[in-house]
């Protein structure tokens, strides 16, 4: 089946997921949304997150598409359940991959997580990670400044290096093994998180758990494309020049073209 996949982030950090996704299926088309104009979602209620939700689903709903991938972790802990309600077609979060993978990789079942505001309030990577292993111990944390600071191109350097410290310093003394990054943009702070943890921990990034599960599911579902399905294409509200930028040092160059558009009206 040819019909695109459909991904929605509340702004630029979901491109990870779609360059995860694009690795192990190279022949879907993917059309990635992203919500620029309402960036960010993290420090947002349910009601307000559920509802830009539901019309971004809407917009991509346009094109047809046969899977819809919520690419933010904001949107998957608050919105998954009702798009699931709304929608027939298939809807993967970003939660559940990471979860499972967390519990799969560590070895003393004594896990972080971190993430925005809301998803770490909304408890939905703690009430998994629990599901998967009873006697797990798990330390959650908001670090509501890693999102401007990935936003900012502030990746490397002294400012990263303090902010990654002073958010973490705990869960060093927690002896923690194990880190899951959730939200879209943590991964960009990989290798500073990686450096200051001295690599003694596993770090859990739920953009590839995501795209095998995707995969999974198009192969169950019978709905993979046989053949190069159609060029991807990029969509945002708001500002398309800066997504442009940030958006390609994730994509090393390869985003060229992004649209411009309204979504609920
Ligand atoms: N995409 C969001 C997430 O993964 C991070 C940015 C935001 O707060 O909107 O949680």
């Amino acid at each position: 089946m040819e019909n695109p996949i459909g991904i929605f982030d509340s702004g630029v950090g979901g491109l990870t997921v779609l360059k995860a996704i694009k690795r192990v299926l190279p022949l879907e088309q993917l059309i990635y949304l992203g919500d620029t104009a309402r960036v960010p979602y993290g420090n947002k209620s349910k009601d307000t997150i559920v509802r830009y939700s539901i019309e971004n689903t809407k917009f991509l709903m346009q094109f047809n598409i046969k899977m819809l991938v919520i690419a933010c972790n904001t949107s998957t802990a608050m919105s998954l359940e009702v798009l699931r309600q709304m929608f027939t077609i298939p809807i993967v979060g970003v939660i559940e991959p990471g979860a499972k993978r967390a519990v799969e990789v560590s070895k003393n079942k004594r896990i972080g997580v971190i993430g925005t505001v809301a998803t770490i309030k909304s408890k939905a990577y703690q009430n998994l990670i629990k599901s998967y292993e009873k006697g797990a111990v798990i330390f959650a944390k908001p670090c509501p400044l890693f999102v401007p600071l990935v936003e900012e191109g502030l990746t490397k350097g002294r400012v990263a290096d303090s902010v990654v410290e002073m958010y973490l310093q705990d869960f060093k003394t927690k002896s923690v093994d194990t880190l899951v990054l959730g939200c879209t943009h943590y991964p960009l702070l990989k290798q500073t998180i990686k450096k200051f943890f001295e690599g003694k921990i596993q770090i859990v990034d739920s953009a590839e758990e995501t795209a095998k599960i995707v995969r999974k599911i198009l192969e169950e579902n019978k709905i993979q494309s046989s053949i190069r399905a159609g060029e991807d294409m990029f969509f945002v509200t708001d500002a398309a020049e800066r997504f442009l930028k940030v958006g390609n040092e994730i994509m090393r160059g390869a985003l060229k073209e992004v649209k411009t558009v309204q979504v609920g009206r």
